[in-house]
């Protein structure tokens, strides 16, 4: 596995390779991330991943400075997971001082996260954009636990055009049903105790709704189940699985998702609905 953090350093590595699936990642990788890295190998390409964690999608209040970094560890999985070539840039490659440009996101990107965390998309828009004109993969994976993201970055793919498959890939679970994510290493034992209760909210109110059972009644017993479990709900929608617009009723296709504070950790999760 060849480790690369200049951008002649990537384009010498790249012209060998030849095109790659990229698997854009902030580090910190657990079985989620080697699920897109398995995804990426079955095209039967060389598999690029990169990891930066990027400043931009940060808001000044939130968590940059104690995301979890642990390189080495990173390494060592993506190497095992048969990763051709490791992209790790640095914050000066990705914003050089004369960069006067970034992303405005619309449409997907308006609601929910992106009404809870102003600039996050375009943020992360900004970001994918540059790691795409770097290293021009055929394809790039993303984890459906980001739904939103997946759908904001499938967007602004389609609107400039640029000529990359964005593949999503299914969300990876503990067997208590918690999604994987970086964040839940800060869950203390008695949360993450309680954290399975938002999938199995969401999957209660999808088949609900998917039975015919009324929306609005539905998304608010899933709420109570939340704050029951010692959550704070910022959000529970049935919304357009594409467009992320609220819905009243089903409509295909459909996509239940939430957001949810649990001590100082913020849970996100979606599911299919119908
Ligand atoms: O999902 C993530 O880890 C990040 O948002 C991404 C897509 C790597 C962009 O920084």
């Amino acid at each position: 596995m060849k480790i690369v953090r200049t951008l002649p350093e990537l384009h010498a590595a790249l012209a060998e390779l030849g095109p790659v699936g990229l698997v854009p990642t902030m580090g910190a990788l657990h079985r989620g991330h080697l699920a897109l890295a398995a995804a990426a190998r079955q095209a039967k390409r060389p598999v690029a991943a990169s990891i930066f964690v990027n400043p931009l999608q940060f808001g000044p209040t939130e968590d940059l400075s104690r995301y979890p970094r642990d390189e080495a560890g990173d390494l060592a999985q993506l190497a095992q997971a048969g990763c051709d070539l490791v992209w790790l840039p640095d914050v000066a490659t990705m914003y050089p001082s004369d960069a006067a440009s970034t992303i405005t996101v619309g449409g997907p990107a308006t609601r929910w996260e992106g009404a809870a965390r102003p600039g996050h998309f375009a943020g992360v828009a900004t970001v994918v954009a540059k790691l795409f004109g770097q290293v021009r993969p055929h394809a790039a994976y993303f984890g459906e636990k980001d739904w939103q993201q997946v759908q904001v970055i499938r967007r602004f793919t389609a609107d400039f055009l640029l000529p990359v498959e964005i593949v999503p890939v299914p969300t990876v679970r503990e067997v208590d049903g918690l999604a994987l994510s970086s964040r839940n290493r800060f869950l203390k034992p008695a949360e993450r105790l309680a954290a399975p209760a938002l999938y199995a909210a969401l999957t209660r109110a999808a088949a609900q709704i998917s039975g015919g059972a009324a929306v609005a009644e539905s998304l608010e017993a899933a709420k109570h189940a939340l704050i029951a479990a010692g959550m704070t709900p910022d959000y529970l929608a049935l919304v357009g699985a594409e467009t992320l617009e609220p819905l009243e009723r089903l409509a295909q296709p459909t996509r239940l998702i939430t957001a949810a504070r649990l001590g100082s950790v913020r849970l996100l999760d979606n599911v299919a609905v119908g």
